[in-house]
């Protein structure tokens, strides 16, 4: 059977795609001095343990990290701080907000869909996965959308900057490298920083402002605070929701059969969105720090260790998964970890979810056919812990 990693080549490291097991669901990595996770069990245990698992990793990393970068950074905080800050985000994103947004990303993915008119090819992620969650995410927090070719140059420089750079590597080089990646965050941090001081002196009705005027344990957030959690709600919130769309969309056009189930049938749409998540994880991999020695799977990890969960392969485990590395929208139940577990739950996954619906959707209505161009294979973005697509050129006749 030829999937869509064997056909456009995805990730040659992460072998788990590939139907190869790892030997062990957990192992030591001499070369990157960290613990590897790739057992589904073993993942389930970790995540639901903070307090031997912790997000606070940057303690452990042998390179040093400006603070100022992760101050406000709710995945890299553990309890009771992490409560407090989530607690703060999460009453923007609770479920009936994020539902009263449905009528809005209809419009704007008709919007995108209509200015694709009269073309014979389209590229999925410039004129829809890309647009859509930036627009959304943009109007939430109250910065103008029509910056968004401001966040992408940025948001791709920024990655390009951490794709060759690694936390890992402490020699002089290995720190030169991390400075300008994080170097590249500036423009950014500025951009969000001049928005936020708006904020304080002219309050809107929008996220922002509600971040500006926050309290976290008694606190007013400091404005770097504030800057630092826009800004991963900006970022992350729409570079993994552009990966999920495009990957929707490989994985059906590399599954003829399965896409023609789904056009059949849309209440398969939620079960293909959810299988590209298992499959083809835009979070490819998560860390964690131990705070004290604990066995796992049998192995006996020391306190202070670095632990990787590769969450492609746990998503693959066949002790939870049958015929793992099959693509089927109907698969149920799917507990893949394509938006993590436990505390650090991803905030955004209803909203990510919603978007993903709305759009494969309606691009369904629009296009009785959509399939990728042989002569033009898809672009991925260059890091190993994210397996995505950014641009993929589709045939729509
Ligand atoms: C397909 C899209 C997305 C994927 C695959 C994804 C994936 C994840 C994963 C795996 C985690 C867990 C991190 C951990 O345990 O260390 C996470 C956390 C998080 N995600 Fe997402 N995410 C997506 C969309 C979004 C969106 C749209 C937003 C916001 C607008 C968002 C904001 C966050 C935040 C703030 C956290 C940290 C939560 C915490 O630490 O408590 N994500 N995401």
């Amino acid at each position: 059977m030829t999937t869509v990693v064997d056909r456009w080549n995805i990730h040659p490291d992460h072998r788990w795609l590939r139907g190869q097991r790892p030997a062990s669901p957990v192992e030591f990595d001499e070369a990157q001095g960290m613990w590897c996770v790739y057992g589904h069990p073993e993942t389930m245990e970790v995540l639901g343990n903070p307090g031997v698992f912790s997000s606070d990793t940057a303690r452990l990393l042998p390179v040093s990290v400006d603070p100022s970068l992760t101050e406000g950074d709710m995945s890299q905080m553990d309890p009771p701080r992490h409560r407090a800050f989530r607690g703060l985000v999460s009453r923007a994103f609770t479920p009936r907000l994020i539902a009263g947004l449905e009528p809005r990303i209809g419009e704007i993915t008709d919007g995108l869909i209509a200015d694709m008119d009269g073309k014979s090819e389209i590229e999925i992620v410039a004129d829809l996965a890309y647009p859509l969650p930036v627009i959304v995410i943009a109007e939430l927090l109250g910065v103008p959308d029509s910056d968004r070719d401001l966040f992408k140059k940025w948001a791709d420089n920024i990655i390009e900057g951490f794709s060759q750079a690694s936390f890992m590597d402490a020699s002089e080089q290995g720190e030169q490298d991390l400075r300008d990646a994080t170097d590249r965050m500036q423009p950014l941090l500025d951009y969000l920083a001049g928005h936020v001081a708006d904020r304080r002196r002219h309050p809107r009705e929008d996220l922002l402002t509600q971040l500006a005027l926050a309290e976290a344990d008694g606190e007013r957030l400091t404005d770097n605070e504030v800057v630092n959690v826009a800004n991963i709600l900006l970022v992350t919130g729409h570079i993994t929701t552009t990966m999920l769309l495009g990957n929707t969309v490989l994985c059906l056009d590399a599954e003829p059969e399965q896409f023609a189930r789904v056009r059949a049938d849309r209440s398969l749409v939620p079960g293909a969105i959810e299988e590209a998540l298992r499959t083809l994880p835009p979070s490819a991999a998560l860390a964690r720090g131990t705070t004290r020695e604990v066995k796992l799977a049998g192995q006996l990890i020391p306190k202070d260790q670095m632990v990787y969960l590769w969450l492609g392969a746990a998503n693959r485990d066949p002790r939870q998964f049958e015929l793992p590395d099959v693509y089927d929208p109907a698969r149920s139940p799917n507990p893949h970890f394509g938006f993590g577990r436990g505390i650090h739950y991803c905030i955004g996954a209803a909203l990510s979810q919603l978007e993903g619906r709305v759009a494969l959707n309606k691009l369904l209505d629009r296009f009785p056919v959509l399939r990728t161009d042989p002569g033009k294979p898809p672009g991925f973005f260059p890091t190993a812990d994210m397996i995505g697509v950014n641009s993929v050129h589709l045939q729509t006749s």
